[in-house]
């Protein structure tokens, strides 16, 4: 571990909408069963967010718990990163409404479209910002609202998602914490394999009144799960390899929370043996930008992630993206 620490975790948080809406109650609404998608997926229910609640709502509510434990003022911040693909509006950006909605008067923000791997993306540009001596106190989230662009009919794909958001702040570092090696990656050669065609500007939503079908997640779901396993693979070995560690000298995984058997499949290429492993798909879905964030506010509140722990976390989603961060909490 040679590389410089510059950039540390200096509060978490997270928020999920009160809602809960159970397997059971999916059931009800499409051909499918509880049993099918524990099976399949890990998953038991999810989190969906009120109607007149956008996405920078969750996102202020684990900004202000993250700046809380950072004993951070919101003035204080120079710089918001918020990984989402469904912002409240098509502009402005929802850190531009997250920024108004904690009092952040002095921050740059800006929001980060790399579908699942935002916050993975947003750790590693804010680093790569404290390591240019550009900027000291800023905040990271990943927030999504994936009801809003659920096919509710799509048994394949409705079943998968939830709503959240989690928050952290990074720092710079005291020399021993922080993060220790980030790597990020795109394809945009997959894209159609994981997308929502409606809603920019080939599609926009002025069409959406002849056809609203465009206008929702489309997913290959084998052939992405192949593609998440072997990505998030890679960009956990490429962070693990250049800091000189194994699987084994970690104190915690936590892999983007998309899928049971893909974190598992992961797990066993890595030799990181379960208990090591997080898992919350169960509680929550698959919350895009948001589950890692969400997992590490959680693991820490619960003690699962203790001060000086080494954390690794691997995420990957459309585009392709995927990327990997090592950090000592
Ligand atoms: O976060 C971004 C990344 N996203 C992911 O990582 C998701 C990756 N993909 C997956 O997690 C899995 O591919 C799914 C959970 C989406 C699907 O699991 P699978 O084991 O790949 O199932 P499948 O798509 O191969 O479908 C198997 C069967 C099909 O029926 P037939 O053709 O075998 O008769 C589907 O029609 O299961 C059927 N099926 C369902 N049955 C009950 C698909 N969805 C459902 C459902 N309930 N909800």
């Amino acid at each position: 571990m040679s590389k410089e620490i510059v950039a540390m975790l200096t509060g978490t948080g997270h928020a999920v909408p009160e809602r809960v809406l159970t397997n059971r109650q999916l059931a009800e609404m499409v051909d499918t069963s509880d049993e099918w998608i524990r099976t399949r997926t890990g998953i038991v229910e999810r989190h969906i967010a009120d109607d007149n609640k956008g996405t920078s709502d969750y996102a202020a509510l684990a900004a202000k718990e993250a700046l809380e434990e950072a004993n951070l003022a919101p003035e204080e911040l120079d710089l918001i990163l918020l990984g989402t693909v469904t912002p409240d509006m098509y502009f402005p950006s929802a850190a531009c409404f997250l920024q108004n909605k904690i009092g952040a008067v002095n921050a740059a923000a800006l929001d980060i479209s790399a579908a699942c791997s935002g916050f993975l993306y947003g750790l590693t540009l804010a680093e790569g910002m404290i390591a240019a001596g550009k900027y000291k106190n800023i905040l990271v989230i990943g927030a999504e609202l994936l009801s809003r662009v659920t096919d509710w009919t799509d048994r394949a794909t409705c079943v998968l998602f939830g709503d959240g958001a989690g928050a952290a702040v990074l720092q710079p570092s005291d020399g021993e914490r922080g993060i220790i090696g980030s790597y990020i990656k795109s394809d945009g050669r997959l894209w159609q394999l994981l997308n929502m065609p409606g809603g920019g500007s080939l599609l926009p939503p002025a069409k959406a009144a002849e056809d609203p079908a465009p206008f929702h997640i489309k997913m290959e779901g084998r052939e992405v799960f192949r593609h998440a396993v072997t990505l998030m693979g890679e960009s956990a070995v490429h962070v693990m390899k250049a800091a000189g560690i194994t699987g084994e000298d970690l104190d915690l995984f936590i892999p983007h929370q998309a899928n049971l058997r893909i974190i598992q499949a992961i797990a066993k290429r890595l030799n990181i043996p379960d208990k090591k492993v997080y898992v919350n798909l169960d509680k929550y879905g698959n919350t895009s930008a948001a589950s890692i964030p969400i997992a590490l506010n959680e693991a820490r509140k619960n003690g699962r992630i203790k001060p000086g722990n080494l954390i690794l976390t691997a995420a990957f989603g459309a585009g392709f993206t995927w990327s990997s961060v090592l950090f000592r909490m």
